[in-house]
């Protein structure tokens, strides 16, 4: 595809490219569409690390992770496990935000594989400052980009421990799915595994 200048749409993208910064990162093409880069936050210290999907609309417009709706699940999920958020790195496995634009909304659209692969640079570069003992991966997509070679299916493996680089994984709902889930049965039954999972992300 020819951009309006006739360079090519790719001429800006560099998936070997190795930026020392998340603003300069063009190892895909998301950041032309994203407001801003999302990095994970909280303590370097910390033994859990909560890796999720993407960036939402909320978080691109904030620049950090999990301040939208699912990060209000998320928060009451933490609550109900008993764990500080203060007490946990957040992230997402893909840094920032792909959408579609559904009118003036922009809707969330599924990071590519190409784009998870781009993107494990980053997870790799907070997963080697902060060595958690234990990653919960919130969805398929942050199950993929943590596991790399041969991911289970989630369904398979949801809330068991999985061990993988010396860290233990557990797999878990994603808040979204909690959150959409198609009635108060199965959004309760989704919460209440989520709640399960950090529970015992805090117990290993
Ligand atoms: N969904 C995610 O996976 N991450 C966020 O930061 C927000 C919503």
């Amino acid at each position: 595809m020819q951009a309006p200048d006739g360079r090519e749409a790719s001429d800006d993208i560099d998936p070997d490219q190795q930026p020392r910064r998340l603003q300069d990162c063009r190892r895909c093409g998301l950041w032309r569409d994203a407001t801003q880069p999302v990095a994970g936050a909280g303590k370097r210290s910390a033994r859990i690390m909560l890796v999720g999907e993407q960036p939402g609309d909320k978080e691109d417009l904030a620049g950090q992770p999990f301040v939208g709706p699912a990060g209000a699940l998320l928060d009451r999920a933490l609550q109900a496990a008993g764990v500080p958020r203060e007490a946990v790195y957040v992230t997402n496995a893909v840094k920032h935000f792909k959408w579609q634009a559904r009118g003036k909304r922009r809707m969330h659209k599924t990071p590519a594989q190409r784009e998870i692969e781009a993107c494990h640079y980053w997870l790799e570069d907070e997963l080697r400052a902060v060595r958690p003992r234990v990653v919960v991966a919130l969805g398929a997509t942050a199950l993929r980009s943590v596991m790399q070679a041969k991911p289970p299916a989630l369904k398979a493996v949801l809330g068991r421990a999985l061990e993988h680089d010396g860290m233990a994984v557990i797999a878990a709902y994603h808040p979204s799915f909690a959150l959409r889930a198609p009635d108060t049965q199965a959004r309760r039954r989704a919460f209440e595994a989520i709640v399960q999972a950090l529970e015992r992300a805090a117990r290993l």
